[in-house]
């Protein structure tokens, strides 16, 4: 992919990982689009990053994608690269009866149906722009789970299965479509986990999780596993009782 004159929407870009890779790509000379659901907190990225088109929707919410969809193609029928971001995390305790059942699916919602039902709604255009792309963000979590965050990691395994079918049905389209697994990485994110959680893993800037991205992303990388996400891929081929008896040492606390 070329890095630069492309346009670009990217869900959940108000802060975190989103917000970086909006900072980088306007540096390359693109034209980018953000997404949240905190209207002061993109007006916030918006003061920040010079030149960034803001626009309010919840990847969750069906009637918000068809709204955005209907807003891009009046203000943006170049656009030409998808990347699905948004996504939230929660610790659960599965041993708890008493979990609403909005906050047992709210992952699968956000970051699993609300990437499926975003590219199902932007293929009409994305069939029809120049050098077309999607990116999945998942996670190393897709490849081995944190038991303390069950369907955040269920969530990102079915991506990852997701993107893998997407990328063969649209094989002769001529959309790329790129899955992205970072690793633990310096965002708001790591607020939802208790220190005990993540003790001993290393945490990578944001700034090097982007510029890592984009390294991958300009050599057609449909695969760009980073740091930790790597290990955890190939751990999850070749030890995976090891390594899943690693990430469970977690769930102690809830017993
Ligand atoms: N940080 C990590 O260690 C890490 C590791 C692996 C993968 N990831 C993945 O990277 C992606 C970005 O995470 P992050 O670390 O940058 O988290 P973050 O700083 O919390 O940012 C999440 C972004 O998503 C937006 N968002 C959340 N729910 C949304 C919804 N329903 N509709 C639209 N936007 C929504 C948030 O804004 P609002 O709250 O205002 O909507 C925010 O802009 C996620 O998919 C995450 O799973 C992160």
């Amino acid at each position: 992919m070329k890095l630069t004159g492309n346009t670009i929407l990217i869900t959940g870009g108000s802060s975190g990982i989103g917000f970086e890779m909006a900072r980088q790509f306007l540096q390359k000379g693109n034209e980018v689009i953000i997404t949240g659901r905190d209207g002061k907190k993109l007006h916030n990225a918006e003061q920040q990053l010079d030149g960034v088109a803001i626009i309010r929707s919840d990847v969750s919410n069906p009637d918000n994608i068809k709204e955005l969809y209907q807003q891009i193609v009046n203000d943006f029928p170049g656009l030409n690269i998808l990347i699905n971001n948004a996504g939230i995390l929660q610790t659960l305790n599965l041993r708890d009866g008493n979990l609403p059942a909005a906050d047992l699916t709210k992952e699968i919602d956000i970051n699993l149906k609300g990437t499926i039902l975003m590219n199902n709604a932007f293929l009409p255009l994305l069939q029809h722009s120049n050098n077309p792309a999607i990116v999945n963000v998942s996670s190393g979590l897709a490849f081995v789970p944190l038991p303390i965050a069950p369907v955040y990691c269920s969530a990102k395994a079915a991506i990852h299965s997701y993107s893998l079918s997407l990328r063969a049905q649209l094989r002769n389209t001529g959309i790329k479509v790129f899955e992205l697994s970072p690793p633990l990485t310096e965002t708001g994110m790591l607020g939802g986990f208790n220190e005990e959680d993540i003790k001993g893993v290393p945490i990578m800037p944001v700034e090097e999780m982007v510029t890592g991205f984009l390294n991958g992303f300009a050599k057609d990388n449909y695969e760009i596993r980073l740091g930790v996400a790597n290990q955890l891929w190939f751990m999850s081929r070749f030890f995976p009782k090891f390594i899943f008896a690693q990430l469970s040492k977690s769930i102690n606390r809830l017993l």
